[in-house]
């Protein structure tokens, strides 16, 4: 565990916190899988972020085992109930229940009916949603982008490069703009926060390259703010003097447990409407002008 906010979520507890606003979100990623439980009204987890290294090889069954762990977890410190509905973040495109493509995790996951293993393991209902998709959708609601309207364009940098697209507050879902292609390969192949690190490249040589990944995006989007999120936007100090964008850029304001917050946004607002994709969301994002 880390990140406790025990205290917030023991004051919660105490003053009879809403059971009905809260959901368990859970962000799987390539090397690690991550939890919560999530105040919706608050925008803010409310329990300690759980993180275990996300099993190689990374197949449905090994996660999902994980999955279970993190949420029997959240169960046993008390912080999740066994009605409270999931979301989760998966680091591939999302399309009817299943992950229709798999870069950073095993190929086994790929039109497995993930949403439904997921609900039968946890034995609650599960929505799934673009890892990527669903942070961004968090950034929009509670974090750096609230109420932007416009064209906003969030970029997660972790092992993989994951990206987020809304206009005037409704996400055009599974970008994948993380697969550009950039000097002819694909471009989080060389430009993720986990790709800078496998070259060896100070972050002026990464920033280099980063911006004409960042000014073809914005040659074909016309962002009007740009969100870094993932790991590679904790260290953002120390590359955000060489950016070059058109559009301002800023750091995810949730950082990490974005991808956590906006799992359980997914997955209570599955709950609440009885849809299971990630467009449902709208219904509860803010109205922008
Ligand atoms: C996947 C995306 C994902 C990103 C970040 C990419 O390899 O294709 O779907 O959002 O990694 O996890």
């Amino acid at each position: 565990m880390e990140d406790g906010k025990a205290g917030a979520a023991v004051a919660g507890a105490a003053h009879g916190a809403d059971e009905s606003q809260r959901a368990i979100g859970i962000d799987i990623g390539g090397t690690g899988v991550k939890g919560g439980v999530v105040d919706l009204e608050l925008g803010e987890m409310v329990s300690p972020r759980i993180r275990k290294p996300t099993p190689q090889p990374s197949t449905p069954d090994a996660v999902m085992a994980i999955v279970e762990a993190v949420v029997r977890e959240l169960i046993d410190g008390g912080w999740a109930t066994h009605g409270m509905p999931a979301g989760c973040g998966l680091p591939g495109v999302v399309k009817h229940g299943q992950l229709k493509t798999a870069a950073n995790i095993d190929q086994g996951w790929v039109n497995a009916p993930v949403q439904q293993m997921l609900a039968d393991r946890l034995g609650r209902p599960v929505a799934i949603g673009n890892d990527a998709d669903v942070a961004g959708m968090a950034e929009l609601l509670f974090g750096a982008a609230r109420g932007q309207s416009g064209t906003v364009l969030m970029l997660t940098l972790g092992t993989g490069i994951g990206s987020a697209l809304f206009v005037d507050g409704r996400l055009v879902p599974n970008t994948e703009f993380g697969h550009l292609q950039f000097h002819g390969k694909d471009a989080e192949k060389l430009l993720s926060a986990t790709a800078r690190e496998r070259r060896g490249l100070s972050w002026k040589r990464w920033a280099k390259d980063f911006n004409q990944f960042l000014a073809q995006v914005e040659l074909y989007f016309g962002p009007d703010l740009i969100i870094l999120g993932g790991g590679g936007s904790k260290v953002y100090a120390k590359y955000m003097g060489y950016l070059t964008t058109r559009a301002p850029i800023v750091t995810a304001r949730l950082l990490n447990s974005a991808g956590i917050v906006g799992a359980a946004l997914l997955g209570h607002a599955e709950a609440q409407e009885g849809t299971a994709s990630l467009p449902a969301l709208e219904s509860v994002a803010p109205a922008v002008s």
